[in-house]
C-alpha cells in the first residue's frame, strides 16, 4: 500500500486535508495510519517541543540533525511496521521539509541534508508527495490568531522561499508530486487527491 506525505507551508491545509482524507479512507474501509513530522513516536514528541519552542536557540545544522532524530525513530517504530502490514500510511511533513525548509529556507547544502537522513529513513522514500501550493501572504492571513512556534515566528521571507524550494523538488521529483493549489475549497482539494490515491491502491 502507499506512503503519501504532505506537505506545504505552515498554514497550507495539511492538517485540514489529512482530516478529511481519513474520513473518506474510514468510509471505503481502508487500513491506514496517519503520522506528523516532527512526532509520531514517544522520541519525535519530545524532538518536537524541543523544535518549535520559541524560546530555544536552534542553529538550522543542529535542526537538521533533530528532525533527521525524529524521522529515524519515526521510520523504523511506526512507518516500517505499517508497510509490512500493508497499511496505507499518511506523513503530515517527511524528508522533503528538510530539503524544503533547512535546504531552500536556510542555505543548508541539499547534499548534507540527504547525507543526515539517508540512515534515517532507511531508502524509503515516498510514493506521492502531495504539495499544498499557496502564497505565503493567505497563510500569514489564515494564521494570524494562532500562537505562533519558533518556525512560524521567522518569517515571511522564510515563507517565500520554502514555497519555492517545494516548487524546485516537484520539478525535480516529478513522478512522484502532485502539486495542488491551497487556495481552494478543502473539500476539492481532497476530491483532487483522491483521483491520484485511488492510482496507488492496491
Ligand atoms: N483550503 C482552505 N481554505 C481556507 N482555509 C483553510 C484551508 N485549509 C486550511 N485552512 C485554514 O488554515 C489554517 C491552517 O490550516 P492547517 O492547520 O490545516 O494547516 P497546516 O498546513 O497543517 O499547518 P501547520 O504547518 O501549522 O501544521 C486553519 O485555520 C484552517 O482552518
Ligand atoms: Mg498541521
Amino acid at each position: 500500500m502507499p506512503f503519501i506525505t504532505l506537505e506545504g507551508i505552515d498554514g497550507s491545509g495539511k492538517s485540514t486535508v489529512i482530516s478529511l482524507l481519513k474520513e473518506k479512507l474510514i468510509e471505503k474501509s481502508l487500513d491506514f495510519i496517519v503520522v506528523r513530522e516532527p512526532g509520531g513516536t514517544p522520541i519525535g514528541e519530545k524532538i518536537r517541543t524541543l523544535l518549535l519552542d520559541p524560546r530555544c536557540s536552534i542553529s538550522p545544522i543542529e535542526e537538521v540533525y533533530l528532525y533527521a532524530s525524529s524521522r529515524a525513530t519515526l521510520v523504523r517504530e511506526v512507518i516500517l511496521p505499517a508497510l509490512s502490514s500493508s497499511k496505507i500510511i499518511i506523513s503530515e511533513r517527511y524528508l522533503d521539509s528538510s530539503l524544503a525548509y533547512q535546504g531552500y529556507g536556510k542555505g543548508v547544502p541539499l547534499s548534507f541534508i540527504y547525507e543526515v537522513n539517508r540512515p534515517a529513513i532507511m531508502d524509503l522514500y515516498p510514493d506521492l508527495t502531495i504539495l499544498l501550493d499557496i502564497d505565503p501572504n493567505i497563510c500569514m492571513e489564515r494564521l494570524k490568531n494562532k500562537k505562533k512556534d519558533r518556525i512560524e515566528l521567522e518569517g515571511l521571507n522564510l515563507q517565500k522561499r520554502v514555497r519555492c524550494g517545494y516548487l524546485k523538488l516537484a520539478e525535480i521529483y516529478k513522478e512522484r508530486y502532485l502539486v495542488v493549489d491551497a487556495t481552494k475549497e478543502p473539500q476539492g482539494i481532497v476530491e483532487e487527491v483522491w483521483e491520484r490515491i485511488r492510482t496507488l491502491i492496491r
